[in-house]
């Protein structure tokens, strides 16, 4: 709360000297076309007002109509320009670093580095340590030679568990079990020892996320800080605890970092909490949705279901022993699998778009977006383009086959793009793809009630989605 009040705070104060200083560069430069709308609150309301489709929210698709591909609105008070435009998005995500910013570094690089050149050059420095820190734990090396096993066994224990009971909702039961998972990899949690539930915490934080800031008890507003709190504290104790008995090192994550403390000037214990917090955050909210997508897909889908369960009883039919492990080379084999979560992911648009801040003027089209300003790449736009997807709204897994690699590089970007590209993409793509394995060569399954999806505009499912699973025999 008191952030928030201390960023209206800020925005105020700016406004007011924007004001007093009589903005004189507004004479020069040309912004891009579109409405303001209300002062402060801006354009909020309006894209928050969900669209209870698959298409593209109304607000967004409304104005591509009125006014290009490139408009300028704005969202909680700043000014946002956004673009569903592929080159410039592509043009954008290729000059990282150097025009524009991700948010977590503006935050990080401000504590210790003011001008210009040294933020660009620290920003940078501390990203590349996140991301090979990141890509160390999670990447393709470690899913191979250390993770693929885990995998197999966290999926069967999450299904048997799933199957247990008279309904699931998958998105709740996914979450759970990708955030264990990974909270395991990171700072060696246990969810059969420890009370703290850390997948609620996570279901209150990303219901938190899209409700209206009221901090008072019993709002779920008050529910999201104050699970962001506990899982807060909760990881701060596992860090002192290794703190103070470094000699049970564990190789996790958490020690790794521990262990780069003396090496890496920016890294505090704070800060370690705070990435792992990223983390659990970024791998567990996206990795569920996407799962809960491709149920919904199945269910609707009958024809898709069939020919993934027949990929996977092949995969099972020509091994030696039925019941030996999955192997990486299985698991790269499954190509009609990849072509269903890639369908989904399209479709499903699980992210956002990319938002980024702007670190000088960028020229556009005869327009300047001004430095300092928030840019929206509305990544998922392309996705449903007619030109590149026949009949953009239907579920096809199978058009993944005849799509070229450049035309896919260009206008599907559901894990981002560039040297900011998502880093447990791999991991998240590898985990589905085990997940639905066990699934469908283990279980039968229906859905019991749910799967209408709403854009708020980030994607909900309104209902949940509930299914029921049986063993097969
Ligand atoms: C289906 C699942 C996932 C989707 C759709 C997804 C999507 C994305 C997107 C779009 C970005 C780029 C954000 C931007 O450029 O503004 C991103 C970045 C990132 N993601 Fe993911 N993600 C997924 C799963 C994961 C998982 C499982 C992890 C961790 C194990 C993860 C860790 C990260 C990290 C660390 C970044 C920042 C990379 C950087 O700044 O270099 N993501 N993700
Ligand atoms: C996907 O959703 C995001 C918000 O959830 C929106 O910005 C984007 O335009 C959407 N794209 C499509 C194709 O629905
Ligand atoms: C799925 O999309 C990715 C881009 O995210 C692409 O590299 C890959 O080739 C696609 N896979 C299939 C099977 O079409």
């Amino acid at each position: 709360m008191l952030s928030i009040m201390g960023l209206a705070f800020a925005t105020i104060v700016a406004i007011i000297w924007l004001v007093l200083r009589g903005n004189p560069r507004s004479k020069q430069v040309v912004l891009p076309p579109g409405s303001k709308g209300l002062p402060f609150v801006g354009e909020t309301f309006q894209l928050l007002l969900p669209s209870y489709s698959l298409d593209l929210p109304s607000f967004i698709r409304k104005r591509i109509q009125r006014y290009g591909p490139i408009f300028q609105t704005r969202l909680v008070g700043r000014p946002v320009v956004m673009s569903a435009d592929p080159s410039f998005n592509r043009y954008i995500v290729q000059n990282e670093g150097k025009m524009v910013e991700m948010w977590y570094l503006d935050t990080f690089s401000k504590l210790f580095a003011q001008d210009g050149e040294a933020r660009t050059t620290a920003a940078g420095l501390v990203h590349k340590y996140l991301r090979t820190l990141t890509l160390t734990h999670f990447g393709s090396e470690s899913l191979k030679e250390k993770l693929l096993p885990h995998l197999q066994n966290l999926v069967q224990k999450a299904l048997h568990g799933w199957s247990s009971q008279d309904s699931i909702d998958v998105k709740e039961a996914a979450l759970t079990m990708t955030i264990e998972f990974v909270a395991k990899q990171l700072f060696g949690y246990d969810s059969d020892k420890c009370k703290e539930k850390l997948g609620e915490k996570f279901a209150h934080i990303s219901q938190g996320l899209l409700s209206f800031p009221i901090n008072i008890p019993g709002t779920t507003y008050y529910n999201c800080l104050k699970s962001q709190r506990e899982v807060m504290d909760m990881m701060r104790t596992a860090l002192k605890e290794r703190v103070a008995s470094p000699e049970t090192s564990r190789g996790d994550f958490l020690d790794h970092a521990l262990k780069d403390l003396n090496t890496q000037k920016f890294l505090t214990e704070d800060f370690i909490l705070q990435i792992m917090f990223g983390l659990l955050f970024a791998s567990s909210e996206s990795t569920s949705m996407t799962l809960t997508l491709v149920f919904k897909f199945l269910s609707e889908n009958p024809h898709v279901l069939e020919e993934l369960e027949a990929e996977h009883e092949r995969i099972v039919n020509s091994r030696e022993s039925p019941n030996s492990p999955l192997t990486w080379a299985e698991v790269k084999s499954m190509t009609f699998t990849l072509q269903v979560i890639n369908e989904s992911l399209r479709l499903g648009n699980v992210s956002l778009g990319l938002l980024r801040k702007t670190l000088k003027d960028i020229q556009i089209n005869g327009y300047t977006i001004p430095a300092g300003w928030t840019i929206m790449l509305v990544t998922s736009a392309c996705q449903y383009n007619p030109n590149i997807y026949k009949d953009p709204l239907t579920f096809n897994p199978w058009r993944w086959k005849e799509m070229e690699l450049d035309v896919i590089a260009k206008n599907f970007m559901p894990f981002g793009g560039g040297i900011r590209q998502c880093a447990g993409a791999e991991f998240a793509k590898v985990l589905m793809t085990i997940f639905l394995h066990v699934l469908l060569t283990n279980y039968r399954w229906e859905k019991v009630k749910g799967g209408e999806i709403a854009r708020t505009p980030i994607l909900v499912f309104k209902n949940g989605l509930h299914v029921k699973l049986a063993m097969k025999d």
